[in-house]
């Protein structure tokens, strides 16, 4: 799950599928394409609404994303479409380019649509951004458990 600063969206994304995933054989992990924010823990609001939820977030730190990410993940889910453009900046080959995908694409195949950056906002940003993430890990969880 990868956004601009990893303390907004994307920790929100790699705690809302982490809660609704429980393969041990899937790895889950966020990252930020800009290195503002690294080692801080997620924005206080992404926290808030985590909570409300009943998803504790608190734990994760911010970090960059890496060349070596391409590795390591079979799938690059991107907030918006900056993130796609600073993400395939990085990729090395068609294999890389293919991993990385919008995340909104899950509920509105092909439209490439953002999800909003909240930083600037108000917290009525963070819930709007939670559903939406909330509805994309749903059908992520599907397509990787079919089965539930
Ligand atoms: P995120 O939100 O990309 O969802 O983590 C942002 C957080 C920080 C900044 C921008 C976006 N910033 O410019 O510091």
């Amino acid at each position: 799950m990868v956004c601009l600063g990893n303390i907004c969206r994307s920790p929100l994304a790699e705690g809302i599928l982490k809660s609704k995933l429980f393969r041990a054989n899937v790895v889950i992990d966020s990252a930020g394409t800009g290195a503002y924010h690294i080692d801080e823990k997620p924005d206080n609001r992404s926290i808030a609404i985590a909570k409300i939820n009943g998803i504790d977030i608190t734990d994760q730190r911010a970090r960059k994303f890496l060349v070596k990410d391409f590795d390591e993940f079979d799938i690059i889910y991107v907030m918006d479409s900056s993130n796609y453009r600073d993400v395939i900046e990085m990729a090395r080959n068609e294999v890389d380019i293919k991993k990385v995908k919008m995340i909104l694409n899950e509920v509105f195949p092909n439209e490439n649509l953002d999800v909003p950056d909240p930083y600037t906002g108000g917290d009525f940003g963070f819930k709007s951004v939670y559903k939406m993430l909330d509805e994309a890990c749903d059908i992520i969880v599907k397509k990787i458990n079919p089965n539930g």
